[in-house]
């Protein structure tokens, strides 16, 4: 696929990053203190980066474990159809579970992953994503922390793609076409 040209605009650095990451972990450590082991889930491909610094923040006994549910391909837009395409490797019958996202934009991916978790009986789930677009919100659907809100722009780095690109900067940019 030809891709448009475009430039990366810096929209959250990777220190204001950091410091998010640092704080959202002191909640989540808080509200899971009394777990025996957190399965934390993240979500392929773009929660890698965002679930390895956070679980390296966590102050919990953890597992790691991760999905993979269909995507935008290397489009701009959400197809709006979820598929499973890797499902988890372990059990979460009454586990606590906290669920990793990367950008929440119309929601129908984090329903979806929600709705099917949920089916398996896990003891609490929660929802942490690095990103919230609500302007683009579809459905109803909230994750429990969110790193940072955003305006309806396309970003990328820190995980995030644009047709698989730009997954290793070490910021979140906006998309810019020229
Ligand atoms: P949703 O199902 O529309 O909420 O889309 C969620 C998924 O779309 C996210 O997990 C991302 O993988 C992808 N996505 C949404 N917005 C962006 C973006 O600005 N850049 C790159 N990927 C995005
Ligand atoms: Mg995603």
């Amino acid at each position: 696929m030809t891709q448009r040209a475009y430039v990366i605009d810096e929209m959250i650095s990777a220190k204001s990053i950091a410091a998010r990451v640092e704080a959202l972990a002191r909640d989540i450590t808080g509200h899971f203190a009394d777990t025996d082991k957190l399965v934390v889930v993240g979500l392929l491909r773009g929660s890698f980066v965002f679930i390895a610094d956070l679980v390296r923040e966590l102050d919990l006994p953890v597992e790691v474990d991760f999905l993979e549910a269909s995507s935008y391909g290397d489009r701009l837009e959400s197809s709006r159809e979820v598929r499973i395409i890797k499902d988890l490797s372990g059990e979460i019958a009454r586990r606590d579970v906290l669920v990793v996202e990367d950008i929440v934009d119309t929601g129908h991916t984090l329903l979806h992953v929600a709705q099917l978790l949920r089916a398996r009986g896990p003891q609490r789930l929660e929802i942490c994503a690095l990103l919230d677009k609500p302007t683009r919100r579809e459905v109803d659907v909230t994750a429990t922390w969110t790193g940072f809100t955003i305006p309806d722009e396309f970003v990328v780095g820190y995980g995030i793609d644009y047709a698989q690109r730009d997954r290793n900067l070490p910021h979140i940019g906006k998309v810019r076409f020229v």
